[in-house]
């Protein structure tokens, strides 16, 4: 509750756009939090901070708890939160007992989870996995056409470290579930076995400007029109690949004035599906659909795939800590795969990881009304607790 004051929005959510002020203000106090606490804080080239504390042992890696402290426009106080501050509140307990770890344990602040300020998601845990280069994730550019390393230099977050030059040897990360599943089974714990596989497209529709009153409806290039009938294709090639989604999140209409005919339309497309070869069909749906709708509406368009997340699993030996974790504090649990994209995903491909899920009110989430009480936040923090500890414990 506290950190959701950096960037609170009237509805009670908040607006932490990565890299932005906002973000700059809570990065500060996890920072100082962290120092309290008598962790090391370091920050990597992309602005990926990671708080260290000491274990019994320096000759082995670091065990690291993280996830995100960057919001969507109209984000929850939980998406991301939690498992940074849920990782917090394990730490300080270790601190506070005096308990002392055979491997260091860190807190990792991924930057730009979200990928709604600058495209795409997970970008820098993904740099610090090798997955885009850091010169890439400088380059990304927001609607206004600033830059995120310009972004991050102006916020002091550009750190010296090299990306992936900090290591761990292993993650864990707890979220909200951000579905209904939890809720609607009682159930306290989701045991995350995977993510879906995840692809982003950009398309713009190009037709023609003209005057509303004066030019025929024949006789109209509209490319709104076009864009519209693309979105009710695309929402169809959710349906027929269940549980598949499709879904088109952002449009942009120009010039946007209610007496001109639409000459120019932008708009995001976000396809998932547990099963690659299932998401191929999809892609494929989506892409024979839209020329035949530009070709009757007499427009044209540009279509561009600009990511692509494979599905992904997570590593057996740390989702049996998580289970022993739940069964040990005595909380109900099941296993089950995420729908939504995680830093964890990335990460998984450099160190072994795994995520917890706790419930979220009505499964609603990337909403300003994302709730999860705080019962709930403190059986998630407890199992990322016992799950660290369990794991830490094979390392003695
Ligand atoms: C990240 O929040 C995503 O799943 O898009
Ligand atoms: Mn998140
Ligand atoms: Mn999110």
């Amino acid at each position: 509750m506290e950190t959701a004051q950096f960037g609170a929005t009237p509805k009670g959510g908040i607006k932490r756009l990565t890299v932005s002020d906002e973000d700059k203000r809570v990065r500060d106090w996890f920072k100082t939090e962290c120092e309290k606490l008598g962790c090391k804080v370091e920050v990597d080239e992309v602005g990926n901070m990671f708080a260290t504390r000491p274990g019994k042992r320096d000759d082995i890696l670091p065990i690291a708890m993280g996830s995100h402290l960057d919001t969507q426009p109209t984000g929850g106080k939980f998406d991301g939160v939690l498992g940074v501050l849920g990782a917090l509140e394990a730490l300080r307990t270790m601190v506070e007992m005096g308990y002392q770890s055979n491997a260091p344990v860190m807190i990792v602040n991924w930057t730009n989870e979200e990928g709604s300020r600058f495209a795409p998601a997970m970008l820098c845990s993904g740099v610090y996995a090798g997955v885009f280069t850091p010169e890439f994730a400088f380059s990304r550019e927001d609607r206004a056409g600033i830059k995120l390393g310009d972004e991050l230099q102006r916020i002091g977050y550009k750190g010296t470290h090299k990306a992936g030059a900090i290591k761990f040897s292993a993650m864990f990360e707890l979220h909200i579930e951000q579905g209904p599943i939890l809720e609607a089974e009682s159930k306290m714990i989701g045991i995350v076995t995977g993510v879906q596989g995840m692809r982003w497209y950009e398309v713009t529709v190009t037709g023609q400007e003209s005057h509303t009153g004066a030019t025929p409806m024949l006789l109209r290039k509209n490319a709104l029109l076009a864009a519209a009938r693309m979105i009710e294709a695309i929402d169809q090639v959710g349906m027929a690949h269940l549980p598949g989604v499709a879904s088109v999140g952002l449009i942009e209409n120009k010039p946007n004035s209610r007496n001109v005919v639409p000459g120019e339309v932008f708009f995001t497309v976000d396809l998932r599906h547990p099963d690659e070869a299932v998401l191929d069909k999809m892609e494929k749906a989506f892409r024979s659909a839209l020329p035949k709708i530009a070709a009757e509406a007499k427009v044209t368009f540009e279509e561009k795939r600009i990511w692509n997340s494979p599905a992904v699993k997570f590593a057996p030996e740390l989702v049996k800590c998580v289970a022993q974790g739940a069964a040990q504090a005595g909380f109900k649990s099941r296993e089950m795969a995420s729908g939504a994209g995680h830093d964890a995903a990335y990460i998984a491909r450099v160190a072994p990881t795994t995520m917890i899920f706790v419930p979220c009110l009505g499964g609603i989430s990337h909403n300003e009304a994302e709730s999860t009480t705080q019962e709930e936040c403190a059986a998630g923090a407890q199992v990322l607790l016992n799950a660290l500890l369990t794991h830490d414990a094979s390392l003695a």
